[in-house]
């Protein structure tokens, strides 16, 4: 072996070296987790954020078409967070801006990483794996807020949207129908009642209050010409389905 080789050798010997030394000073001098697949958390349905006392919280986050839930996480500055998050329909990805937090949102899984409060202000929670038409408007907020201390009751029952615009957003129906006449994944809900709509089989009919509401409930009964079979069911309580239904009827 000439002494080129040998150099070669030794220096590659010496690199190998060196990053496992890396990695045994992070996990246990930093204590720093590599972000990973957990097996001790069941996959969850529902986001929440739990306060779990003297600055530690634990945010559970549902990614699913199109939308984060919790949409809005509201932390004090400098907090540990233990993060988990799982996907209840198609693989998502999961980036909060200003920190380290960069996760698959798979579903059936819980992955999960630790991550610092950043510095007071908003920073967006962002998809960033292509989950379908609506991919980009899957944004949330992270809104750091000294005092902003959210509990676990605050978490799991987000204040009732008090009327049906507020509802529509909560929803999501704005993620593909706008009510500006502006054309989206769906159809726009501008003067929508009473409006003639042709329908994929070439049909016809006037949008009354029934077709609305199924709409609503079972999407794919009647599909909109020019349109794909996208959306999925909205579950909502008949009262939703009556607020949802006066705020459409009153957008011109
Ligand atoms: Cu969810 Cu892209």
């Amino acid at each position: 072996m000439d002494r080129t080789e040998n150099a070669a050798l030794i220096a590659a010997g010496a690199l190998m070296t060196l990053f496992f030394a890396a990695l045994v000073w992070t996990a246990t001098a930093l204590d720093i987790d590599v972000p990973t697949c957990v097996t001790d958390v069941e996959p969850f349905r529902d986001g929440r954020v739990i306060d779990r006392g003297e600055g530690r919280y634990e945010v559970q986050m549902v990614a699913k078409m199109w939308a984060f839930e919790p949409a809005e996480v509201r932390l004090p500055p400098g907090a540990e967070v233990d993060l988990y998050v799982s996907a209840l329909d198609v693989t998502h990805g999961l980036h909060i801006e200003g920190t380290n937090v960069n996760l698959m949102a798979v579903p059936g899984v819980v992955n999960a990483a630790r991550f610092r409060v950043p510095d007071l202000g908003e920073h967006a929670i962002i998809c960033h794996e292509y989950c379908g038409v609506a991919h980009h408007h899957m944004v949330g907020r992270l809104i750091v807020a000294e005092g902003a201390v959210a509990t676990e009751a605050e978490a799991v029952a987000p204040p009732a949207a008090s009327d049906g615009a507020a509802l529509f957003t909560e929803k999501n129906c704005d993620a593909c129908h706008s009510v500006d006449g502006s054309d989206g994944v769906g159809p726009t809900l501008q003067g929508l009642f009473g409006r003639e709509v042709r329908l994929a089989d070439g049909s016809t009919l006037r949008a009354d209050e029934t077709y609305v509401a199924e709409s609503i409930r079972d999407p794919t009964a009647h599909v909109v010409d020019g349109y794909d079979p996208l959306m999925p069911a909205v579950p909502v309580t008949d009262d939703e389905l009556r607020r949802l239904l006066d705020y459409l009827r009153g957008v011109p």
